[in-house]
């Protein structure tokens, strides 16, 4: 609705302009219409133009203004004798000093606000799933020897008992259960949907499972690895790594990382990406 009665107005105004362009004369009434173009093109829209579009329309409209004007003598030399007379006329000299000023100074000043260093901080870059390492030794709460976990060919070893064994399977996804709302929910959020309490905290925010780029798009192991080595294990490629995901190995054995992992499929009801089979098809 603004945008048609912005239009209408732009519409009456030009009319008036056109109108009036006997009594005020031809270069006040075309610089007047050439501003009011300008300033609908940037203000009379809802939402608005995007900026390049004013430009592009803006830079048609002064064109198109000058050709208006140089199409006949006559216009030519009634939109030009204002701007000549106060190049040459005596008289009007105090007014071209003015403009000797403030010309050159709306320059200047336009090149030192360009100039001014940003304040705004530049865009990180940050590999969001790095790739992985091939394998990593993970630490096995208690016991001494820390397991290794191969993350091309491993799988999660509870996943065979989706078809084996469904009963001792729905009891690891409720093990995940558990692990996940004693440890991720506060970040991770009741419904895996990255709005836990603490989630608006943090920068990059906590990973949201509910989004199809997550869970489906990479393997078990892959998220056996983020869970175990957190943020802090996020290599050189993930810089700049400011995030706050923990590290779990220090806290969870791998038995409860795999079935939290089950959890995030279950819960979700997405499917883990399986390995591609080595060399090709
Ligand atoms: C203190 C807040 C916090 C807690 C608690 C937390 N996470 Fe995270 N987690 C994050 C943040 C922040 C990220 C995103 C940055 C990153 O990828 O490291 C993340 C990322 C992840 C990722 C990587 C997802 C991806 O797209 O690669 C997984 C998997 C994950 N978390 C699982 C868990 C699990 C499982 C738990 C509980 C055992 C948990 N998180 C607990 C903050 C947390």
């Amino acid at each position: 609705m603004f945008t048609f009665w912005a239009l209408i107005a732009y519409l009456a105004v030009l009319t008036i302009l056109f109108r009036m362009r006997g009594g005020i004369g031809m270069f006040w009434s075309t610089a007047a219409a050439l501003a009011v173009t300008l300033l609908y093109l940037a203000k009379g829209f809802d939402p608005p133009l995007p900026g390049s579009i004013v430009k592009l329309f803006g830079g048609m409209a002064v064109i198109a203004v000058l050709l208006y004007i140089t199409s006949s003598e006559s216009g030519r030399s009634a939109f030009f004798a204002p701007i000549r007379a106060v190049m040459v006329e005596r008289h009007r000299q105090p007014l071209l000093g003015v403009l000797l000023l403030v010309i050159p100074g709306l320059v200047a000043w336009q090149s030192y606000v360009a100039a001014l260093p940003s304040d705004v901080a530049p865009p990180l870059i940050r590999s969001v799933h790095p790739a992985p390492p091939g394998t990593i030794a993970v630490s096995t709460q208690g016991a001494n020897e820390p397991v290794t976990v191969d993350i091309i060919k491993d799988d999660n070893p509870f996943r065979a008992l989706q078809t084996t064994n469904p009963p001792e399977f729905a009891s690891r996804v409720a093990r995940g259960k558990v692990v996940y709302y004693q440890n991720c929910f506060y970040c991770h959020g009741d419904h895996l949907a990255a709005d836990g309490h603490y989630a608006n905290a943090m920068r990059p925010p906590p990973a949201d499972f509910q989004d199809a780029s997550v869970l489906p798009l990479f393997t078990e192991t892959f998220f056996f690895w983020r869970i175990a080595k957190g943020g802090p294990g996020l290599p050189a490629a993930a810089t700049p790594w400011d995030s706050v995901m923990p590290v779990w190995e220090s806290f969870l054995s791998p038995d409860d990382m795999w079935s939290v992992i089950l959890f995030l499929y279950d819960h979700t009801g997405f499917k883990p990406r399986g390995h591609e089979p080595a060399g090709g098809h």
